[in-house]
């Protein structure tokens, strides 16, 4: 039977999920919260891991080991490194990366992790499509785009990194998390989505812009993943 892991960094990022589960238990592990229930049919763990790469990575091992998920989905919000991406759209993924990881100077590509053979984590095609219908479904008024979510221990807020990051990497999306639930998903074998809604530009902007919009952009994702969650 599936069972969805469903991973926000933040509270405003699930605390609308939390809210619309049905049949909840909280298990607590490593000072995060799992709340595990049905949300719109299906059987789920919504948590929040906290901000950054080892808070995610954690975060699966834990949805892998303790409640054995077949699914694992990130919601939350993203700074734009596409043009066609603007604030309040959504990005869906089609792979992430690490684009803090940098071993060149042993002959690996920018971003990628030593001996694994590969760079950019593959989300799951068939959850991917799902949440692009899920999309135009819930949330019809938003553009929503397939692409590259770039992760790192940074909150890029300057033209100079946004332009390395798209000339480096073709990141379509920034953010703090992604790269590492990916890594964690694929070394457990377990297919997994990023959503994420847009909440600034990524550059000299990004720090007006974010509180502003992050609200509304959790939102978005929100709805997305309870929709997308009923159809897997
Ligand atoms: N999350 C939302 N906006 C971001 C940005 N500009 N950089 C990293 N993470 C983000």
């Amino acid at each position: 039977m599936n069972k969805i892991g469903i991973i926000g960094a933040m509270e405003l990022e699930v605390e609308q999920l939390k809210a619309e589960l049905s049949e909840s238990r909280i298990v607590k592990k490593a000072g995060m919260e799992f709340h595990e229930g049905v949300l719109n049919g299906a059987s789920v763990v919504v948590v929040r891991c906290g901000i950054g790469k080892v808070n995610a990575a954690l975060c699966v091992q834990i949805l892998a080991d303790l409640f054995q998920v077949t699914h694992v989905i990130n919601t939350g919000v993203a700074g734009s490194l596409n043009a066609k991406l603007d604030i309040g759209d959504i990005l869906i993924s089609q792979d992430a990366l690490h684009h803090d990881v940098d071993v060149t100077i042993f002959g690996y590509r920018p971003g990628e992790v030593p001996q694994m053979g590969f760079r950019e984590f593959q989300a799951d095609q068939r959850l991917a499509a799902l949440a692009k219908d899920a999309c135009e479904r819930v949330n019809p008024d938003v553009n929503v785009v397939l692409g590259r979510v770039v992760s790192g221990d940074q909150f890029i807020s300057s033209k100079e990194v946004k332009e390395r990051l798209i000339s480096q990497f073709h990141g379509d999306c920034a953010e703090m998390e992604g790269a590492s639930i990916a890594h964690g998903a694929y070394l457990n074998g377990i297919p997994f989505v990023i959503i994420r809604a847009i909440s600034d530009k990524a550059d000299d902007s990004a720090e007006m812009d974010y509180p502003t919009f992050e609200a509304a952009a959790a939102r978005h994702s929100a709805a997305l993943v309870k929709e997308l969650a009923g159809k897997i």
